[in-house]
């Protein structure tokens, strides 16, 4: 059993990041066939807080992180990050937003150039943005070592690591630009149980660490409930519930939650029973939609 554990999270005056009254609407606007995948979304997230994401395939988890991150337009309500609305944040606005917004997909191979080496993966972001080449070779280096590989991965390509340890170039990726928010959608999902762990502790020493703060887009209540210090249900591109991760995770109030934690699996029988149980309860309450 791991011993790290979640850091505590500073009172703070106001949060890291705001999304107040979220729109998005798929095709185009007022168009016949406009799909609308998040209606009317609020979350805040605190500086050096993790906020998780759950809900059911097809919610909107995604949609939220990508027009955090201005990868999809905004129908209407705002994003503030550090006080500043980056809502419409386009050109060198949303580039030099880069800094402090990061991400982390569920497939790092897919986002990881096959052409290049870890080394230049690492330090094309910095360069990129103005830093020597001597200096960011020494923040390669840290970041390796902080994400926990050898330096020798610095010559080598994507194409060589095992999904862990891609998964740990993408987050040292992500973080070497010292940004303030992480959005992981889905991190470990592709990931075995045991690697799922281990990389779950290195999000939690990261954010010890550095203070960074997360959005944890997970379906999987255990890997929310292990890395969340709040949790926000979605169901159908609304919030319906949000709250404390470990209340959230295992005593949700919401039916739709509470939907959500019974379809999530249980490793002893008589667990599962129960749960099987409770689950007939709700629905003859007919509480479930
Ligand atoms: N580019 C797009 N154009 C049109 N519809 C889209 C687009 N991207 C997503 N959608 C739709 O928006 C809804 C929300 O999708 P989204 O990817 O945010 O869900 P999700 O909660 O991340 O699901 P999953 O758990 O499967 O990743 C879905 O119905 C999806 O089909
Ligand atoms: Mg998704």
């Amino acid at each position: 059993m791991s011993t790290v554990t979640t850091p505590p999270v500073a009172a703070a005056a106001r949060p890291l990041l705001t999304v107040d009254n979220l729109v998005v609407d798929y095709g185009r606007a007022g168009a016949k066939g406009t799909f609308r995948a998040l209606s009317d979304v609020s979350i805040d997230i605190g500086a050096g807080e993790c906020l998780g994401l759950v809900g059911e395939s097809g919610s909107g988890k995604s949609t939220l992180g990508k027009a955090i991150l201005g990868l999809t337009p905004v129908s209407s309500g705002t994003i503030t990050f550090a006080g500043e609305d980056i809502t419409n944040a386009r050109g060198a606005a949303r580039r030099a937003l880069a800094s402090s917004i990061q991400v982390v997909f569920q497939d790092p191979y897919g986002s990881l150039d096959p052409t290049m080496t870890i080394g230049d993966i690492l330090a094309e972001p910095l360069t990129a943005s103005g830093t020597g080449k001597k200096a960011a070779a020494a923040a390669v280096a840290e970041m390796i070592d902080r994400v926990s590989l050898p330096s020798s991965v610095i010559t080598r390509y994507p194409s060589e690591f095992s999904g862990g340890q891609r998964q740990r170039i993408a987050i040292a990726r992500a973080l070497v630009r010292r940004p303030r928010l992480i959005v992981c959608d889905e991190p470990v999902s592709a990931l075995d149980l045991t690697t799922q762990a281990t990389i779950l502790d290195l999000f939690i020493e990261l954010q010890r660490d550095t203070g960074v703060s997360y959005l944890f887009v997970s379906h999987d209540l255990g890997v929310v409930r292990r890395v969340c210090h709040r949790v926000a249900v979605m169901y159908r591109g609304e919030i319906v519930e949000t709250g404390d991760g470990e209340e959230v995770t295992r005593a949700p109030q919401h039916p739709y939650s509470q939907r959500l934690l019974m379809a999530s699996p249980v490793a002893d029988p008589a667990g599962q029973a129960q749960r099987r149980q409770a689950w007939l309860n709700l629905r003859q309450s007919a509480m479930v939609p």
